[in-house]
């Protein structure tokens, strides 16, 4: 099983973007937390950031959208041309039409589900989906603790994966630091966002690339 390391921009320096995307080389993509303080109480940047952000790096774009109306607003940011978006399952009026609009951009699609939402609320749409994102903490802020039922969501959630759309990464964001990520990929997490663990840290690369083993040797033992 392949595994990738998204760090969060969230918890980078926003003055500084350019020197901390060259800090984190070594990660499988940039993972874009965009926020308009009404879906979550916090406030990031919206498109004309996101697209300033894909002129200046060559690392894919994994842009996690936690926003209000993203029937309208999902397409925009895929139209950018970035490498993935993920909508919220909470969020989206027409969920299978705002998927199909989005992939029909070319952009990977994610559905995202936070905490209280079941992993039966997006089965019917799994097969569409390049991606899901379990939220493992409330979204909006970083550095939160990993919620630990979120296990059993992973669990659950690849074995259905495994029957109905085996090619469907599992993503997991919130919380995720060196003490959990090998348990996370062994219950089926394939593609893990870490901000605080990464950014936080004094040396990025070498935070990525632990983390990537630790996982590697987790997703092992499943
Ligand atoms: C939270 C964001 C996360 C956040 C993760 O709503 O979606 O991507 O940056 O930060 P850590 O890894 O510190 O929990
Ligand atoms: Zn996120």
């Amino acid at each position: 099983m392949s595994i990738r390391i998204q760090p969060s921009i969230l918890s980078a320096d926003f003055a500084n973007l350019e020197a901390e995307f060259s800090s984190i080389r070594s990660a499988d993509g940039i993972h874009v937390d965009v926020m308009d303080g009404h879906f979550v109480p916090n406030l990031t940047f919206g498109l004309p950031v996101v697209k300033r952000m894909q002129e200046i790096t060559s690392l894919p774009l994994d842009v996690h959208l936690m926003i209000e109306d993203l029937d309208r607003w999902a397409v925009e940011y895929a139209k950018l041309g970035v490498f993935s978006v993920t909508l919220h399952f909470e969020s989206c009026k027409d969920v299978a039409g705002t998927i199909a609009a989005v992939k029909a951009t070319g952009s990977r699609v994610g559905l995202a589900i936070k905490p209280a939402t079941p992993v039966s609320a997006i089965q019917p749409f799994l097969s569409m989906l390049d991606q899901v994102l379990v939220m493992s903490v409330e979204p909006g802020f970083g550095g939160q603790s990993f919620i630990p039922v979120s296990i059993q969501k992973i669990r659950d959630l690849k074995s259905l994966l495994n029957k109905e759309s085996p090619d469907t990464w599992l993503q997991v964001d919130g919380g995720i630091s060196a003490d959990n990520i090998a348990a996370v990929a062994t219950a089926g997490a394939d593609t893990f966002v870490a901000g605080s663990a990464v950014f936080n840290s004094a040396n990025p690369a070498e935070s990525i690339d632990r983390l990537r083993e630790l996982a590697i040797s987790g997703s092992q033992s499943s």
